[in-house]
């Protein structure tokens, strides 16, 4: 990979902070932008703002075109078999929200929903409030203290009462690539629907959601290089078909009269109101960038990355590594003994290093291992081996200055 052709591309990447160049490894959080997102969104402003599937008028026709494009541009990217199963969403929470609620409302008392141990708050939360609103039971597949998920135990939760199993590709917090071929094979044979919190894969690993077979597939924009504020929802058209509409408003009807409303078809049934048009056009940028990559050679970079780093903090006294799984993507969650991960984090920043500290919103993740938090440092392909040795060394620095 040409990284520093790569890194060109990425204008914040050149950044001073604190007079310190910016060495950002908070990529789990969000990821930095390329130039074509930037100029695209700033474009669309610029030169082609106007409300979409609307207007007879040239600039909304041409506003509706960018926008669908852009989804035809994921929809390939995907591998998805038809134009209409992308939801544009906010973002993951909300297109897992949107499931919760809309297929949540096919569910009966008895069913079960069966979620892990590892997810992040927004893949826990919707359950919980949807078997609040109906009565179902939320099931948890256990995770062990490496970071895998105890795949024994799913087999044995399953049950022709399973509706639905809701996991995470990748974890934010502890960087395990969970086996979902294998989740998604044993829940079909039940019966049950599958929903892939991918908000922390796109930018990691190639995705087919057709190869997957998964039912659902939510990913965030800004996560893989696009903008805040904008996300997808993939659903298989037969499930999103059964579904009732999430929010009315315009552009999901058909139809309205003061007494009843029929609605619109694919996507448009899903998408009430004023989308975020820049957003979707930006995203669509995003896509194309990736797409410009060689998604191998950005695996092999960041395992590099992550071997590197790993080796590197392991020289450290006192180091705790959290999230050891057998499959892992570029994150490194880890606490040095006796110092608590937000001091480290606020020493980094002076010294130009980005990094998350906290429970990385998996409150039982950190409750499993009883720790508050944990110092998390999350790689992207336009990461270095020289940056992990600043990071080394500043924390080398801080130790000392953190203990005396
Ligand atoms: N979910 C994001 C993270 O892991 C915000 O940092």
């Amino acid at each position: 990979m040409n990284i520093k052709s790569i890194r060109s591309q990425f204008p914040i990447l050149e950044q001073k902070i604190h007079g310190k160049p910016l060495v950002y490894f908070d990529n789990g959080a969000t990821t930095q932008k390329p130039l074509s997102v930037i100029q695209r969104i700033n474009d669309y402003y610029a030169r082609e703002n106007a409300n979409i599937h609307r207007g007879v008028h040239t600039l909304s026709q041409e506003a509706t075109t960018a926008y669908e494009n852009a989804r035809t541009m994921i929809q390939n990217y995907l591998g998805a078999k038809e134009n209409h199963e992308i939801l544009f969403t906010k973002g993951t929470t909300d297109g897992i929200n949107l499931v919760a609620f809309s297929f949540g409302e096919l569910l009966k008392a008895e069913d079960e929903i069966i979620i892990s141990a590892m997810e992040h708050h927004s893949n826990i939360v919707p359950w919980q409030m949807l078997c609040e609103r109906k009565g179902c039971k939320l099931r948890i597949i256990p995770m062990d203290e490496k970071g895998d998920l105890v795949l024994d135990t799913y087999d044995s939760l399953l049950s022709n009462k399973t509706k639905l199993v809701a996991v995470t590709h990748i974890s934010n917090a502890l960087g395990t690539v969970n086996d979902v071929e294998h989740i998604i094979k044993k829940a079909h044979a039940v019966g049950a629907k599958v929903l892939i919190d991918g908000a922390q894969s796109i930018q990691h690993i190639q995705v087919n959601v057709q190869e997957l077979d998964c039912d659902f597939y939510a990913f965030s924009g800004h996560k893989l290089f696009g903008p805040t504020g904008i996300g997808v929802l993939y659903g298989k058209e037969e499930i999103l078909n059964l579904m009732p509409p999430y929010q009315g408003g315009g552009d999901m009807i058909k139809e309205v009269t003061l007494e009843k409303t029929t609605y619109n078809s694919l996507p448009h049934k899903f998408e009430a109101g004023t989308p975020n048009i820049a957003g979707g056009i930006g995203l669509g940028t995003a896509f194309e960038f990736l797409n410009s990559l060689d998604m191998k050679e950005v695996v092999k970079h960041e395992q590099e990355l992550l071997e590197y780093a790993t080796s590197e903090l392991e020289k450290i006294e006192g180091i705790k590594f959290y999230g050891q799984a057998k499959v892992k993507t570029s994150v490194i969650s880890f606490l040095i003994e006796g110092l608590h991960p937000y001091d480290v984090g606020t020493l980094l920043d002076k010294m130009g290093i980005a990094v998350r500290t906290g429970h990385h919103c998996t409150q039982p993740i950190m409750n499993q291992f009883c720790i508050p938090g944990t110092i998390r440092a999350s790689f992207a392909f336009y990461n270095t081996k020289g940056e992990i040795d600043v990071f080394i060394k500043a924390l080398n620095r801080i130790i000392p200055m953190l203990k005396n």
